[in-house]
């Protein structure tokens, strides 16, 4: 029996594959690989010893995906595919709503004609806009502030229509709050082409020195600091939830919600400063404007996720600023030669 990752290449897809195949899952990966490298999947292998079974397809095309549900044993899987950033997603709506949208559908007919009834899809923590409070509990009201937020809305609408019509499948949404951080080897980790958009992978770049200094976004937001706060998850703990997610949904039916989060907020500078300590390495930055679109402050409620799923965030921020920087380090250009 295997667990399919769609999108099992990229940052989250890798490193939840790594720890899937570190307790005993197989898994197959189907991934367009049109922002991930075949490179990580080539380092799974590595660093598992264990052969992957890859399958370069966009899973937008019904009749290759399946043949993957067709080639293997599949009774789970876990949903990573799609386009994330926020920023494109509203200059180029219909690419979101036509990627996002598009790719579940196609693997939900896919999951019916091979009778797979289990699905975790990675949702976000986007879908609860500019919250009134935090930290945000999953019944918290939901509405988005951009189109790539809206797609995460729309699918978890999709999923959850598709569970009750269906009757005995098991669908769990995930929603994430600030993945970071890096597999204690090394080995895999964020990598994003160009000039990153996220605060992480921007001030990896900068202590690697391809960019020369991080620009705050506003330091005049009603924070300890002034400066944004967000809920920052180690993308093992991330991963590890994915299979907790999965153990949970074998003897479950219907749909449900959880956050992953770890329950606390960190500021921009509380993480630069962090970095900086536990790394020795200076960041040098400026505050520049505030960002449109970002909000001060929010972090997620994690509790329903401990209690049902028994799945806790173990790494701190000290850990996730260590692990981020040695990939970075290891791979100065990520996982280019
Ligand atoms: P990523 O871009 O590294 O991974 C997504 C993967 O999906 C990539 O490998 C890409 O090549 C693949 N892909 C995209 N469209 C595809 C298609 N049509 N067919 C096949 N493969 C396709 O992103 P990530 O950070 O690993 O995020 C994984 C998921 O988690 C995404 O759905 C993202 O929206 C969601 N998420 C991410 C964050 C975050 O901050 N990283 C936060 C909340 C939710
Ligand atoms: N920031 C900077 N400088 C930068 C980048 C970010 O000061 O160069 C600040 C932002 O203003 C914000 C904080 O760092 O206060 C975090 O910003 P990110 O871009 O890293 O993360 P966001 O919270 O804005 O968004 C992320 C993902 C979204 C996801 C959301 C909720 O990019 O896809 O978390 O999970 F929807």
């Amino acid at each position: 029996m295997s667990v399919l990752l769609t999108g099992g290449a990229g940052y989250i897809g890798s490193h939840t594959a790594l720890e899937l195949l570190r307790e005993g899952y197989d898994v197959v990966i189907a991934d367009s690989l049109i922002n991930s490298s075949y490179e990580a999947v080539k380092r799974l292998e590595i660093l598992t010893g264990k052969d992957i079974k890859f399958y370069q397809i966009d899973i937008r095309d019904g009749e290759k995906l399946d043949k993957v549900f067709e080639e293997n044993d599949i009774d789970s899987v876990v949903h990573f595919a799609g386009l994330k950033a926020v920023g494109e997603s509203s200059v180029k709506p219909l690419l979101y709503y036509e990627t996002n949208i598009d790719a579940t559908i196609s693997l939900c007919y896919a999951m019916e004609k091979h009778n797979v009834k289990r699905i975790v899809f990675s949702s976000s923590a986007t879908v609860y806009g500019v919250p009134d409070f935090s930290p945000i509990p999953e019944d918290a009201r939901r509405y988005c502030s951009n189109p790539y937020g809206w797609t995460k809305y729309m699918i978890e609408q999709i999923l959850r229509d598709e569970a009750t019509a269906r009757g005995d499948w098991s669908v769990i949404l995930l929603r994430y709050f600030n993945p970071i951080g890096a597999d204690a080897s090394g080995m895999i980790g964020e990598d994003q082409s160009g000039i990153p958009n996220n605060l992480m992978p921007y001030i990896t770049k900068v202590a690697v020195g391809t960019l020369p200094y991080l620009r705050v976004f506003g330091n005049d937001y009603n924070t300890v600091d002034g400066t944004g706060v967000r809920d920052y998850i180690h993308v093992s703990d991330l991963a590890r939830g994915h299979i907790a997610a999965l153990e949970y949904g074998k003897d479950f039916v219907g749909s449900e919600a959880f956050n992953l989060g770890t329950g606390k907020g960190t500021s921009v500078l509380q993480l630069v400063n962090a970095f900086m300590k536990v790394n020795n390495i200076d960041i040098p930055y400026k505050i520049v404007e505030r960002r449109p679109g970002d909000i001060d402050e929010y972090y997620g409620d994690p509790s329903k996720a401990n209690k049902v799923l028994n799945w806790y965030a173990k790494h701190d921020i000290e850990d996730m600023c260590r692990d981020s920087w040695n990939f970075q380090k290891n791979n100065p250009n990520g996982y280019k030669e």
